[in-house]
């Protein structure tokens, strides 16, 4: 039988409250019979010592670019090891690896590396939607290093919001399904982190728009928008995996739900409104994704209009705001809206909040996002602002539904 060569990281912890973590973290993975080199910088002595990590992995730990340099380690450790993890990260860590910069050893050894490189960022949540905070991720996800978390919840400054670093176990979780089994670095992180949410909505029962509507014109004409339907079903995929019961309304699209989602398909504005309302009782969170047309034609042709000289004039009607409607209702489930906007952002999806007495939306440039595979996304709750960097729609539909899921939880207790 092949033997498997021991693994080897190397954990760097910078200067956070969350370096505390890190000892959890590593005493993790030594269990699991992984080789753990410590690199702190000299911030997270101040938070964690490296007696306590000594003890824990049974190695020197490295701080000191001078003194721990001598032979060259930042060469030598990055050399050995197969994957470098930072955890946590900092708001000034992440901006130094963004940039390049090597002014002490941890720098220098993610500079000088040639394994992969993790990041779990711990900040305040502030420091995590600042714009450079939010450039430097993005700069750093391009240039392939993966970015797990932050997660969001209570913070050690009794602020609320997305900021805290992820458990140590779901990060030892998937650093060893990574190492083991070479999985790659994009599924690391749902491996990592479905387990802990697996069940957070077991029992519920979500009902979620999705797709754009088509509102006829005539017989073979109509008006429809861009949306191809991928966030909202992603959105359905990941409301199944955290163990919701799904029902979705989609608007006409060329995807194929997930299975186990049951779908009633729609295609105009009106017939979304008919399905959302027939489901409405049994549901406890509405999640309002589609592109639905805020106007129909107001007399549509059953036979194809001839083209005539002149102009053609169409009378367009609004079609009523199908998640208003639902989110006044007296009954009304945990609603959350999206926000398509192609200019100011943040002022106009707050005011969109607030307008539909919506606890949870999240907004997105509509330039970046239709048809896209990938997005960035800001939350919109009572708390503020939540970014959510640059990823894959699954992922993001991911961080939404756990956020969504904490908020519909605590409500819920209240
Ligand atoms: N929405 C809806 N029914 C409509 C229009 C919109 O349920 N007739 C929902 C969308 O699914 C989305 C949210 O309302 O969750 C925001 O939609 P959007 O079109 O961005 O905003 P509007 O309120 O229509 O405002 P505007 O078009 O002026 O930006």
């Amino acid at each position: 039988m092949e033997q498997t060569k021991p693994k080897h990281i190397v954990l760097g912890i910078t200067g956070g409250i969350a370096a505390y973590k890190a000892a959890e973290l590593s005493r993790l993975l030594v269990k699991q019979g992984i080789t753990v080199q410590v690199v702190m910088t000299e911030a997270a002595t101040h938070f964690i010592t490296s007696a306590t990590m000594q003890a824990l992995t049974g190695h020197p730990v490295l701080v000191d670019q001078w003194l721990d340099d001598k032979g060259m380690s930042h060469i030598q450790s990055s050399r050995v090891a197969d994957t470098i993890v930072i955890a946590p990260a900092t708001a000034d860590f992440i901006a130094k690896l963004a940039h390049g910069l090597a002014d002490d050893l941890l720098s220098t050894l993610c500079l000088a590396r040639n394994c992969p490189l993790i990041i779990a960022p711990a900040m305040n949540k502030q420091m995590w939607s600042n714009a450079a905070t939010k450039r430097n991720v993005q700069q750093l996800i391009a240039d392939g290093v993966t970015v797990l978390g932050p997660a969001s919840g209570v913070q050690a400054c009794g602020e609320e919001g997305m900021g805290r670093m992820v458990e140590a176990e779901e990060l030892a979780m998937g650093i060893v399904a990574f190492l083991k089994d070479g999985e790659s670095l994009n599924a690391l992180t749902p491996s990592l982190t479905l387990s802990r949410w697996e069940k957070e909505l077991k029992g519920v029962k979500v009902l979620i728009t999705a797709g754009p509507t088509y509102e006829a014109i005539d017989a073979v004409r109509g008006i429809t928008n861009r949306s191809s339907g991928k966030m909202g079903y992603a959105i359905a995929q990941a409301a199944q995996e955290m163990g919701a019961e799904v029902m979705m309304v989609s608007g006409p699209t060329a995807l194929h739900h997930p299975p186990d989602v049951r779908v009633t398909n729609v295609t105009s504005a009106a017939e979304m409104f008919d399905a959302v309302k027939q489901h409405v009782d049994a549901t406890d969170i509405f999640i309002s994704v589609a592109a639905v047309a805020d106007y129909r034609v107001a007399q549509t042709s059953e036979q194809k209009i001839k083209k005539h000289d002149g102009n053609l004039t169409l009378e367009l009607i609004p079609n009523t705001d199908i998640l208003a409607y639902i989110a006044a209702l007296p009954n009304a489930p945990f609603c959350v809206g999206f926000a398509a906007e192609s200019e100011k952002l943040s002022e106009y999806a707050e005011k969109k909040r607030r307008a539909k007495k919506l606890p949870l939306l999240a907004a997105n440039l509509a330039q970046h996002a239709i048809g896209a595979d990938n997005n960035e996304i800001i939350l919109f709750d009572d708390a503020g602002e939540h970014h959510l960097p640059r990823a894959d729609k699954l992922t993001l539909a991911r961080a939404l539904l756990r956020h969504a899921a904490t908020l519909y939880r605590k409500g819920k207790s209240k």
